[in-house]
């Protein structure tokens, strides 16, 4: 039997990047997976294309994680489509790097709509039916740790995930539902090199500051989220583990 087997999971912003690589690697270990988007239905159709023909269960379901009744919606399809929910993972987000000066109002909501207020409205609709043995993954970033120049917004963002996870493991850990936070420093995605980050001087100041010799691959962060997924975690709840080749 897979790790996954007979598990439901919601992964959000799963059509691209990070997101997309946990869907394909939930289904491959037996889940079966809401492939959320906000505005990429191409990319959700492909992973779910990818993972049925692969003999996997997988939905596509669009609705930005921001608004409300489009979170509730979300949540809503995987009851329809696969009877439960075991695990959510709130991995929808967005990054805009700038220094003190380019802070505006749009630039401050426009990621703490998404990477915060989201990732509560999906979890508020998540918790009426996860049940004991649920898991909830919050990816947060390394940047709460290492609070990189021109990214306070961002890192703002990511510190209140940490928070979040905390708060979060406490007020449903008697409910039975583990909350964990993974933490990925930089990451080869479609968003890092739409923000121009893959061979920059992050990147190879990144690179070179990483153990292990490298930046991280979307793979090297959903192995870990099907480990947090799975009952092999069972044990393992309010921890902020940063998958990141040992940079810290
Ligand atoms: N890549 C890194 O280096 C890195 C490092 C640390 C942490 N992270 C975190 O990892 C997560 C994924 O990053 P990534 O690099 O894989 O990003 P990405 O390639 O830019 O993909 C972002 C995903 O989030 C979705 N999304 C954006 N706004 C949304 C909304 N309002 N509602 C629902 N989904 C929404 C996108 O959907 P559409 O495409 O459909 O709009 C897309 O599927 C983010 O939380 C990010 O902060 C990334």
């Amino acid at each position: 039997m897979s790790k996954l087997t007979g598990k439901v999971a919601v992964v959000t912003g799963a059509s691209k990047g990070i997101g997309a690589a946990i869907a394909k690697s939930f289904a491959a270990a037996g889940a079966s997976v809401v492939v959320n988007y906000a505005s990429s239905k191409e990319g959700a159709d492909k992973v779910v294309a990818e993972i049925t023909k692969a003999g996997g269960k997988a939905v596509a379901v669009g609705g930005s994680v921001a608004k409300p009744a489009e979170a509730q919606g979300i949540i809503d399809a995987a009851i329809k489509s696969f009877g439960k929910l075991d695990v959510l993972v709130n991995n929808s987000g967005v990054y805009e790097f700038g220094p003190i000066e380019a802070i505006t109002p749009e630039h401050f909501h426009k990621q703490f709509d998404v990477n915060v207020l989201g990732l509560l409205l999906v979890t508020q609709a998540a918790v009426k039916h996860l049940p004991k043995g649920g898991s909830i993954i919050n990816i947060g970033s390394l940047v709460s740790r290492i609070t990189p120049p021109a990214s306070a917004v961002y890192t703002a963002t990511k510190g209140a995930v940490d928070a979040i996870t905390g708060v979060l493991s406490l007020e449903l850990g008697s409910r039975g539902i583990r909350v964990n936070a993974l933490n990925p420093g930089l990451v080869e995605t479609e968003g890092t090199h739409t923000a121009g980050f893959i061979g920059s001087d992050f990147d190879k100041q990144h690179a070179a500051s990483v153990p292990l010799g490298r930046i991280g691959q979307p793979q090297d962060i959903a192995d870990a989220a099907v480990f947090l997924a799975s009952d092999d975690s069972g044990w393992i709840n309010g921890q902020l583990i940063n998958a990141a080749g040992g940079a810290r």
